[in-house]
């Protein structure tokens, strides 16, 4: 009987070798910044009670309303694939009492979410984010710090083709003036029964309609910047002259709507020119309600969740990533079963040592072995006989030109591997 092959779920992204050493450093790159400013690990489940997403997130975003994998589970509980990380981390801040010991939390995360959108370059239903959250304290200069963690992140990577926008949602205050007058604006306006009811929970999402006639009828819309209450407005400009002395390059953008609900006061995106339609890279902000919401303190935060998938897609465009070539230091080709179990403890001692160490496994001849050793591109290689075995002594041959050493066996882990 033959069976057929299973494909991937439709849309999901995957890093298979050789491509996923480039991820790898993509992730690696994105987060390090975080690390070395005292952020520390958080690692969440990718599953969590349904209302958690939507009451943090927000019922009128996509996120909430169309795209998140919701199931009931074996107990009749409603579960959800979380499709962000940042209502997780206040979930769990709230549960281990963190938000009681010192201020700010500050913590970093990496894993997979999940979103039921139509799938696309740079789009996709299970994709990867770094993130940060740094919860606790309403000071301006921590907003600083966050997007100057974000952009150290890119920078790492070496890219050059994109650039952070900045916008601030006010306060309680300041959103409550803007919403009056644009919902005024809005009863002017001719909406379908769809927009008028996501407008009913969030006027602000009309900005974020794709539609040329919206975005055509909302060009004159009042914009809540220039509603900013005073407490507001130094906040947001005291960030602005934190990043500029940083020497973190923004533009403001005052119609920014982000995809989730919690935002307020300072919000950014990061957008990288050679990505086409999926160009948002990374984006956060304040989400000073977003404790209170989930039955915790009134404490702020303010994160960012950056796309790992997309930076790696414009690392690519900007011909970052040369053709990634996994290579050891060293391919042992043992002969005979003696050999294998000499070779699997040389192995287990070098690989101690940091050496990567590869074994040719299956009792394949001395030629095939030595074709996989060339193909694995090891700088080193080693026949291991019984001859070999019996002396303690043996040739090491390195694969650039060929040249061979005599080592002992017992010397080995002293010998350099052009480390
Ligand atoms: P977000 O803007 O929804 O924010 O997602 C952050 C980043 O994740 C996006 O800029 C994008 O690069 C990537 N991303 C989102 N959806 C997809 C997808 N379907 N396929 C590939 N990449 C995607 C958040 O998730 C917030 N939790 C960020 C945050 C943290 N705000 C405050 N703290």
């Amino acid at each position: 009987m033959k069976f057929e092959k299973i494909a991937a779920p439709k849309g999901v992204s995957e890093y298979a070798p050789p491509d996923s050493a480039a991820f790898e450093w993509v992730r690696q790159s994105l987060i390090d910044p975080a690390k070395l400013a005292g952020y520390q690990l958080i690692e969440l489940p990718v599953f969590e009670d349904t209302t958690l997403f939507s009451r943090g997130v927000g019922e009128s975003t996509d996120v909430v309303s169309k795209e998140m994998y919701t199931f009931e589970d074996r107990g009749g509980r409603s579960i959800t694939l979380r499709p962000e990380g940042t209502a997780g981390v206040m979930r769990s801040v709230i549960e281990n009492s963190l938000d009681r010991g010192q201020l700010p939390v500050k913590v970093w995360y990496s894993g997979a979410f999940f979103r039921a959108e139509r799938p696309q370059a740079g789009r996709y239903r299970q994709f990867y984010q770094v993130g940060v959250e740094a919860i606790g304290l309403d000071d301006p200069a921590i907003d600083a710090e966050v997007i100057a963690i974000a952009d150290r992140g890119f920078k790492k990577i070496g890219l050059k083709n994109y650039r952070l926008e900045i916008t601030s949602l006010g306060d309680a205050k300041s959103r409550a003036a803007h919403r009056v007058d644009l919902l005024k604006f809005i009863s002017t306006l001719t909406l379908d029964e769809a927009t008028a009811a996501r407008a009913a929970i969030n006027p602000l999402r009309l900005f974020d309609d794709k539609r040329d006639e919206m975005k055509q009828a909302m060009e004159k819309a009042p914009l809540l910047m220039d509603y900013l209450s005073p407490e507001s407005e130094s906040h947001f400009k005291q960030v602005l002259a934190y990043l500029a002395a940083l020497k973190v390059e923004y533009v403001l953008n005052p119609r920014m709507v982000r995809g989730l609900d919690y935002y307020t006061g300072t919000t950014f995106e990061f957008v990288h020119s050679d990505l086409g339609a999926q160009s948002g890279i990374g984006g956060g902000g304040r989400y000073d309600g977003l404790m209170e919401t989930l039955g915790g303190q009134n404490l702020s935060g303010i994160g960012f969740g950056l796309g790992v998938d997309r930076a790696l897609l414009a690392a690519k465009a900007e011909g970052l990533i040369a053709k990634s070539a996994f290579s050891s230091d060293l391919f042992l080709i043992p002969l005979g079963d003696n050999a294998k179990g000499a070779a699997l403890s040389i192995s287990a001692q070098l690989c101690e040592l940091g050496i990567v160490t590869e074994i040719a496994f299956g009792d394949r001849a001395l030629k095939g072995a030595m074709k996989a050793a060339d193909k694995s591109g090891s700088r080193y290689v080693i026949v291991l006989g019984e001859a070999e075995l019996a002396s303690g002594q043996v040739e090491i041959k390195r694969m650039s030109d060929g040249a061979t050493s005599s080592v002992k066996i017992s010397d080995l882990s002293g010998f350099a591997f052009d480390k």
